[in-house]
């Protein structure tokens, strides 16, 4: 099978790689040529686990990269996925003009009875568009499918090998074989393909997310909620956890969700509710909530532990992409404290493994540096924001003498009180009560 990727994001690309994988003929089309260019020589253009490994075990085997969608391949290729941005707009709605670009480009090349599957996430409603630009177009014989993908940042190789499920939304049989053949190699005994109709299809992606942003918005509350009455965060969490009906997972406190996701996909749910007359005020109140905690909550709390008054203070933030395992800045809870501390005087010096440069476009006013132990040893109040595994081997207890009376919060309760304290430091963490 001679399959096309259009648009070399994470889904795309990783896309792209686990098709090839599995032995298909794979070539993922970008317009950058830069993009193109590093693929090309087999270096990936995001921070991806194993995906340099496989970048360079398959390029020159069976997957490519190309800049020309009016290539020789494109036109014969039999599945032709689209994975190209869908950002958020001012008032929360999905952007779909690239996503409509790219459909009226393959129009007029792809191969009678292609079949065109929708990866980016889009609103419910997208694929009949699309189908219908296609019909307005000639191009009766395209099947449009829809493919939502569910991979993680920083997982997103393991998850897309390993997933747990495949959703394909159709609205007739013809595609759904060359589906399920396409897809046989990841299908097993833990991941079944779950076959609906399209709109069903596009809301389970943006259901999902949603979901999960609710999740954390919710045990974010009762973290702040512990923290008031004296309970602890980690035991309620646990507790709420061996029921199977809520299931442990996501239900970590931290400093607020981001990505390139969650906050984009919760946007667009809301609107699309507020567009059929159903508002949806559950996620409503979860993109408020999460708004309160990057924006407000995390100030607070710093002030609460240590002073009102910011100016001149060297604030260290250890961490600045939006989870561990990442180069990726966007929608990070860091952006919005950040944007508080400098607006209160703070003076901000940070570390991250990976996110410095990316972030350093938005804030080159603060102080960058690659040494975890120069940025804090620097700082009048250390807050850990993002969960790297790097900040665990910290040798707390040699740089002992330093800090004594200063205060460390841990947004992510990551570190342990014990380890963090043989600095000398005031550890705070999260959902629990501290004097
Ligand atoms: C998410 C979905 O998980 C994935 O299925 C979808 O395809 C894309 O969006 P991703 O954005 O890579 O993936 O990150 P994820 O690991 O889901 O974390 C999202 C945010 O929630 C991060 O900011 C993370 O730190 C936060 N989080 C996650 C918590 O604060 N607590 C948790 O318990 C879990």
């Amino acid at each position: 099978m001679l399959i096309s990727v259009i648009g070399t994001g994470y889904v795309g690309l990783i896309t792209g790689v686990c098709l090839a994988k599995v032995g298909n003929s794979v070539c993922c089309y970008d317009k950058q040529e830069s993009i193109i260019k590093s693929l090309r020589n087999k270096k990936a253009t995001i921070y991806e686990d194993m995906l340099d490994e496989n970048l360079f075990q398959l390029v020159g085997q069976n997957l490519s990269f190309s800049s020309d969608i009016n290539d020789e391949f494109l036109q014969q290729s039999d599945v032709i996925f689209v994975a190209v941005g869908t950002p958020m707009s001012d008032d929360g709605s999905a952007n779909l003009s690239y996503l409509f670009d790219s459909v009226k480009s393959l129009a007029q090349i792809i191969k009678p009875e292609a079949i065109l599957v929708i990866k980016s996430t889009v609103p419910v409603g997208t694929c009949d568009q699309v189908e219908k630009l296609l019909h307005n177009i000639g191009r009766q014989d395209v099947s449009v499918v829809s493919n939502p993908e569910f991979l993680r940042e920083g997982s997103a190789i393991n998850d897309f090998m390993y997933p747990d499920r495949i959703v394909v939304g159709i609205e007739n049989n013809k595609p759904q074989k060359t589906l399920e053949k396409l897809y046989s190699p990841f299908i097993g005994e833990s991941c079944s393909l779950l076959v609906v109709n399209r709109k069903t299809s596009e809301l389970i992606k943006y259901a999902s997310n949603a979901f999960l942003s609710t999740k954390i918005a919710f045990i974010n509350q009762i973290s702040d909620y512990c923290e008031k009455i004296g309970a602890d965060i980690e035991g309620v969490a646990k507790g709420m956890g061996l029921d199977p009906r809520v299931g442990s997972l996501f239900l970590k406190p931290g400093p607020g969700y981001g990505g390139s996701c969650f906050p984009k996909d919760t946007a667009a749910l809301a609107y699309l509710g507020q567009q059929a007359s159903t508002p949806l005020t559950i996620i409503e109140s979860v993109i408020k909530a999460n708004d309160l905690r990057k924006k407000e909550s995390l100030l607070i709390k710093l002030k609460n532990h240590y002073t009102e008054n910011l100016k001149d203070k060297k604030v260290a933030i250890l961490g600045l992409t939006f989870k561990e395992n990442t180069d990726d800045v966007r929608y990070s809870p860091a952006i919005d404290f950040v944007r508080c501390l400098l607006s209160e005087g703070a003076l901000v010096q940070a570390h991250d493994p990976m996110g410095i440069q990316n972030f350093k476009q938005l804030f080159p006013e603060v102080k960058y540096n690659n040494d975890v132990n120069k940025v804090f040893d620097m700082a009048d109040i250390v807050c850990l924001l993002t969960p790297w595994p790097e900040y665990k081997k910290i040798n707390f207890r040699g740089v002992q003498k330093e800090h004594k009376g200063k205060i460390f919060i841990d947004y992510r309760n990551y570190l342990t009180e014990d380890h963090v304290n043989q600095a000398g430091f005031k550890y705070i963490g999260i959902g629990k009560q501290y004097d």
